[in-house]
């Protein structure tokens, strides 16, 4: 068993606090100017990797915008993101024939050896874990994806084997 937490809580990385610096110049470009929330979002997940709460904060300062309003459409969007990404992607395909072969199973067995849920990421923010619906390798089912790569008949015993791949 892992003892990995996960990020639902995090703080951020002295990368991270450099970047949100370097975003506050851009920031200021923006202001005044109509229609800039969503170009202005895009900017910060772009340098940043995700929306955190005090980006957030600053745009809606810096616009002169309601936090709500920030917050609203960061939410609605599905390409922006408030949570932290891993380095690495790790997608379980949860399509019928994978399910039908133990996908699930193989699920959970990430799950506890990352010590996350689906739509987390790890505190040394290395791995993501998310579901996908059919990769379009049914025939080698259970897959799963990490990254771009392919692996396939996956079993929860080789999920450590596969995880040693990326560390
Ligand atoms: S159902 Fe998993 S690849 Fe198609």
């Amino acid at each position: 068993m892992s003892n990995k937490k996960c990020v639902c809580v995090h703080e951020l990385t002295a990368d991270e606090k450099e970047k949100i610096k370097n975003f506050g110049q851009i920031l200021d470009d923006y202001k005044g100017k109509p229609g800039a929330l969503i170009p202005v979002l895009q900017i910060a997940q772009k340098m940043i990797g995700y929306l955190p709460g005090s980006v957030l904060k600053m745009i809606s300062k810096g616009l002169h915008e309601p936090l709500a309003k920030v917050y609203g459409v960061a939410t609605f969007y599905h390409f922006f993101t408030m949570m932290p990404r891993g380095k690495h992607l790790i997608r379980i395909c949860l399509g019928t024939a994978c399910y039908v072969r133990g996908s699930k199973e193989v699920l959970a067995a990430f799950k506890k050896e990352l010590g996350i849920d689906v739509g987390g990421t790890t505190a040394d923010r290395k791995f993501t874990l998310e579901i996908g619906r059919c990769f379009g390798a049914c025939g080698l089912a259970p897959v799963i994806m990490v990254n771009d790569d392919t692996h396939q008949r996956v079993k929860p015993s080789k999920i450590k084997e596969i995880l040693a791949q990326y560390k």
